[in-house]
């Protein structure tokens, strides 16, 4: 796992920004996988401000989660956080902009239908994942199987509570998710994680130096060759090899096998 720190979170927002538009600007047809959250708004607000001069009109895309009985013209829909933040401001195809469905008859079938059209697509080519504060990616909650694919996911009181400053209370927000897989984004050829802000701490640490178990979920990411993980100071605060990693062009890294 190679990590990058960086003094502030928005250096470490430039910096996955910039890695997205790479990646689209060497395969125009890239697949990504796409996260939403409050990690990610400066993330596509940067992607906006410096796309200039790039299509994304061949770039699919497929979001890791969306509530469960949200319509896509919900305000607290997944849906409506992508148009808003990305999708409107940019010149993507719409076809080829994939969320799962909340409002499916069947919402098990609706996630086996999402994960065979990520696969149908080819895979994700590069994903980009914000960190929940119990080490969740995607909605994958602890105690969640690490070889799950495409699934409903019932949300923890901790999630729910992180989530409460988008619905107003916590028992407004869903109770339950569809979202990918453990195994659905480990199969991403690249994946970028970042967490920005202290209250990532403690999840940095038990993905990064923790043991590779269910109670943490982006722990599963240890044994992915091919993964960046992208903090700021403050979340890397506990982050055990941190003090050992040497000063280059002006943020520090460290490189494991990826
Ligand atoms: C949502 C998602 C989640 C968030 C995580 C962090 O699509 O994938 O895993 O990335 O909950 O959320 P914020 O950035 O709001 O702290």
């Amino acid at each position: 796992m190679k990590v990058l720190i960086f003094k502030t979170a928005q250096e470490a927002v430039d910096h996955s920004a910039a890695a997205v538009l790479e990646q689209i600007r060497e395969r125009a047809e890239t697949v990504l996988g796409l996260s939403t959250g409050g990690t990610m708004v400066p993330v596509y607000e940067k992607m906006r401000a410096t796309a200039a001069g790039l299509s994304f009109n061949k770039v699919v895309t497929f979001n890791l989660d969306e509530y469960l009985g949200l319509c896509p013209g919900d305000p607290g829909s997944y849906h409506s956080y992508m148009r808003h933040h990305l999708f409107d401001h940019l010149d993507f195809n719409p076809h080829n902009l994939h969320l799962p469905s909340g409002t499916a008859a069947c919402a098990t079938q609706e996630a086996e239908r999402y994960e065979m059209a990520i696969k149908a697509a080819g895979g994700l080519d590069l994903a980009i994942l914000g960190l929940g504060e119990n080490g969740h990616i995607g909605f994958n909650e602890p105690g969640v199987s690490l070889g799950s694919r495409t699934h409903v996911q019932a949300l923890t009181d901790q999630t729910r509570a992180a989530n409460a400053r988008y619905f107003g209370t916590s028992e407004q927000v869903p109770r339950f998710a569809i979202t990918m897989g453990v195994k659905t984004i480990f199969d991403a050829r690249k994946l970028i994680v970042l967490a920005t802000g202290a209250h990532k701490a403690a999840a940095v640490q038990a993905m990064r130096d923790g043991p590779v178990r269910t109670a943490c979920p982006a722990s599963a990411l240890q044994a992915h060759s091919q993964v960046t993980l992208v903090l700021d100071e403050a979340a890397a605060s506990l982050f055990e090899a941190r003090a050992a990693y040497a000063d280059i062009q002006g943020h520090k890294v460290a490189s494991g096998h990826g």
